[in-house]
């Protein structure tokens, strides 16, 4: 199934022309010249630092980064994909979709639809069957779930004969076969159809937009035979990499509280919810994912783990603590006392004491690893020492921030009593390896660079890309011809490729279809891919005007709308350093390998090249440190 492109264009041109209106229904907006402002939706704060302009047809979280068109702050806000969100405005704006039949898998939708409806019956069902159910009552009173909490988790019992939703369901006129892929009928050894659940309480795993997708089930049953959890098995619609569970009930107060609490079990995340920790969730039944990390990711960037204080549960922490590092996830870990989970915690003791622990006892994570291996090592002897380096290494090398590996290696050395160097040679070569095995992450990918690292073309990138978009159309004259910088930038674009990912794919979605800036920033704001509505954001977005507090964020601001011919040449001018630099370096190199005759010519060309610098930096008015030689 595809939404026609036709009806994606309306709703984005609906909903962007009604912008305010739809984040509205997120945050509560005043007007202050031509821009509304509030308080960031996807961070607590106290001073607003959340701008919608109407007349870009844009948003800018300046506490997040966070920017983009008005589809792209729906598919952040909600968690949404971009057809999600395309059908969620449409929805807003009565506007009718009617899906196209793709070639593919025409009836794959329908069958998605099935079973969602099947499970909400199920679900409907269990919640019936535990109304009707003292014994499954008595037990979630024994276990301190108050009435609203079960409501709000929707929970429900399956009885105990044997294929009560079965018969239920078929007589609903059901199809067998969908309740087959739903995991919620099974056939028995004599071919017979039977409920998977029985005599369980039922906790319905839900997505991100409150469809159920799956269900754990508890057995009431005491004996050592019956599996205290099952869940149902994975489907079209329920795969378990992905779910996780409380993600739905946790969503806005992950946001809110800029964290989540990552436990075990489904009565962890429910007693945590009940006692006010509503950012709980909890990757039932499987190890901690990537997939589950980044879904996390879209509401905030901190997890704390909160796992059994016995053995696996540590080494289940271990592991989660590493999918976070790979994720660019702070992370932190409490274990909690006399090996309680967080339910068994909560009955024993108040929220205030949990609380506490959270705020005072939390152990970052990598300090957690490290102070785990030294209970596993012996630090004084050299051969362990060996192994705990390595290991850690291995876990630091996983740090995308550079600053934070800095911080973080000092801090380790220090400790080991190995200096900073031997341990950052280790952490080196764990990423040659990893690299080798795996793809090079670069923090350029992920949008943010930080300032005392260098990246080759990253600024002059970022710049060229400004100046198209920001001043497109206006017109520059060079010798009696008038151009557009937008035509003359075209003609740059052209002749080079860029360094930085993001910037090269914005380039090649400019040259693909140059002509109209316009429909261009329009199609990139609101595009599937959120990264480009946040950079043409940065790119129009006139900072110093929009609050006197730009210098915080850091947002390059010359002004390039004095002189557009000066600040074209300008970047021009950066950029032929940057490629000169590269010369230069790449010279040094092959002067250091080379043989003696060989070497005369590189100097002759390394001398030349540094002239040419230098004459461009008088052109640029940078002054050179003295000292600082090619
Ligand atoms: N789990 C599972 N299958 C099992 C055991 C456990 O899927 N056979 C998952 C469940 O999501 C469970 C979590 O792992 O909630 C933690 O298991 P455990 O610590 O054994 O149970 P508790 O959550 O403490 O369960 P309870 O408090 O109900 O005894
Ligand atoms: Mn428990």
């Amino acid at each position: 199934m595809r939404i026609p492109s036709q009806t994606i264009e309306n709703v984005i041109q609906t909903a962007t022309a009604n912008i305010v209106e739809v984040i509205s229904d997120y945050v509560e907006l005043k007007k202050k010249g031509h821009t509304w402002w509030g308080l960031s939706p996807f961070k607590s704060e106290r001073t607003p630092s959340f701008a919608v302009s109407p007349s870009k047809g844009i948003y800018k979280c300046f506490s997040t980064g966070k920017g983009g068109g008005v589809v792209n702050f729906i598919m952040e806000v909600d968690g949404l994909s971009f057809y999600e969100a395309i059908l969620q405005l449409a929805k807003k704006f009565n506007i009718t979709v009617e899906l196209e039949n793709t070639p593919y898998n025409p009836d794959d939708t329908a069958k998605k639809d099935s079973i969602f409806i099947i499970n909400d019956f199920a679900k409907s069902f269990f919640i019936f069957e535990l109304e009707k159910s003292a014994i499954a009552q008595a037990y979630l009173e024994k276990r301190g779930v108050i009435k609203d909490t079960q409501a709000l988790f929707q929970l429900g019992f399956a009885p105990s004969s044997k294929n009560a939703l079965t018969q239920a369901a078929l007589k609903y006129q059901f199809k067998a076969e969908y309740l087959l892929e739903s995991g919620l009928s099974i056939q028995n050894d004599s071919g017979e159809w039977i409920d998977r659940f029985r005599y369980r309480i039922m906790f319905p795993i839900r997505n991100l937009q409150g469809k159920v997708i799956g269900f754990g089930g508890r057995t009431l049953d005491t004996s050592k035979e019956t599996a205290k959890y099952i869940n149902s098995s994975e489907s079209i619609v329920y795969n378990k990499t992905y779910a996780l569970y409380g993600i739905y009930e946790a969503k806005e107060s992950i946001r809110k509280n800029g964290f989540a609490i990552l436990s075990e079990g489904y009565l962890d995340v429910i007693s945590l919810h009940q006692n006010g920790f509503q950012n709980a969730v909890a990757s039932c039944g499987t190890a901690f994912t990537n997939e589950q990390a980044r879904l996390i990711k879209r509401f905030a960037q901190n997890i704390t783990i909160l796992y059994d204080g016995d053995e696996a549960g540590i080494k289940a922490a271990l592991k989660a603590i590493e999918v976070c590092l790979e994720e660019d996830i702070n992370v932190k870990v409490l274990i909690l006392p006399n090996q309680e989970d967080p339910d068994s915690f909560l009955q024993k003791n108040r929220k205030e004491d949990l609380e506490n622990l959270l705020n005072h006892e939390a152990m970052d994570g990598v300090q957690f690893k490290f102070n785990h291996l030294k209970t596993q090592f012996n630090i004084h002897s050299p051969q362990d020492k060996v192994e705990i380096i390595k290991s850690i290494a291995e876990t630091l090398s996983k740090i995308k921030d550079d600053l934070k590996k800095a911080l973080y290696l000092q801090k380790i050395a220090a400790q080991l009593e190995v200096s900073e160097n031997l341990l950052n040679i280790t952490v080196n070569k764990k990423i040659v390896e990893e690299s080798k095995t795996h793809r090079i992450l670069s923090n350029v990918n992920q949008g943010f660079v930080s300032k005392n690292q260098r990246v080759p073309y990253y600024d002059t990138e970022k710049e060229l890309l400004r100046l198209f978009f920001f001043s497109g159309e206006k017109t520059i004259q060079i010798e009696n011809q008038v151009f557009t910088i937008k035509d003359a930038l075209i003609q740059k674009f052209k002749e080079t490729k860029f360094y930085t990912e993001d910037f090269e794919e914005i380039r090649k979605e400019i040259l693909s279809n140059p002509s109209d800036l316009d429909q261009l920033v329009k199609r990139l704001l609101n595009h599937e891919n959120t990264k480009f509505g946040k950079w043409i954001t940065d790119f129009i977005i006139n900072v110093e005007k929009l609050s006197p507090h730009w210098e915080r964020y850091g947002i390059f601001t010359q002004d390039i709308d004095s002189d557009p011919l000066e600040a074209l040449n300008s970047v021009y001018l950066h950029y032929d350093l940057e490629k000169l630099e590269e010369m230069i370096q790449k010279n040094l190199e092959a002067i250091q390998k080379a043989n003696e005759e060989d070497q005369i010519h590189l100097l002759i060309r390394q001398k030349k090249l540094l002239q040419l610098r230098e004459e461009l930096h008088k052109k640029l008015g940078i002054v050179i440190p003295p000292g600082k030689i090619g």
